[in-house]
């Protein structure tokens, strides 16, 4: 048989990260920075991110219980799917319930499935405030806001765990990039 230019080669195995953590622990941008070293290595990636998925394929969704969980669901369906079609994913998804965290994971696949928790505490995400959310949220003016009036139910037992408010960016990207290495080689 003739080479096949541009054929996938057969080492490189999907699989999807699963950044969880409060709004404002660095999901989107530690997301964004390991897409973008996927790139760089030729492999093809997708950055899932909360804010952009409820824009479309999520859109009419909200913050309730039933709400997120549809949301972790459809995340996952999609996700799911880019990896059939040999497609890496980040999904940067608050996911504060645990129970819909292993509903992601059976419908991903406990193999390709990889549970990145960004820890950040709470007092250091609010200080961020990147989004004003959390000021909002201290007001009143937006209900069931995660880590307010909303439960965030930290990973007993994540592949990674990640302060960013201890690490660097750069720190806590080379951290992801080295535990997902042998994954990349
Ligand atoms: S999840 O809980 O369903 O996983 P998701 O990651 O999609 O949440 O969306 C979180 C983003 O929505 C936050 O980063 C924030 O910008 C925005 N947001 C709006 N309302 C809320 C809320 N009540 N709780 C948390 N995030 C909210």
């Amino acid at each position: 048989m003739g080479k096949c230019k541009g054929i996938k080669r057969a080492e490189e195995v999907p699989f999807t990260v699963w950044l969880t953590g409060l709004s404002g622990a660095g999901k989107s941008t530690l997301g964004g920075g390991l897409a973008e070293h996927l790139r760089l290595v030729g492999r093809r990636g997708f950055l899932m991110d909360g804010d952009v998925v409820r824009l479309g394929l999520c859109s009419g969704l909200g913050f309730s219980r039933e709400d997120r969980r549809e949301n972790i669901r459809r995340v996952a369906e999609a996700s799911r799917l880019l990896n059939d079609a040999g497609v890496t994913v980040i999904a940067a998804l608050i996911s504060p319930y645990a129970a819909d965290r292993k509903m992601a994971r059976e419908i991903i696949g406990p193999d390709r499935f990889h549970e990145v928790y960004l820890s950040s505490p709470l007092a250091v995400c609010e200080a961020r405030d990147v989004k004003g959310l959390y000021a909002k949220a201290r007001r009143g003016m937006i209900p069931e806001f995660t880590g307010l009036s909303s439960p965030y139910e930290p990973p007993e037992n994540p592949k990674l765990a990640l302060d960013t408010s201890v690490l660097t960016e750069a720190e806590a990207l080379s951290l992801l990039v080295q535990t997902f290495g042998e994954y990349l080689s």
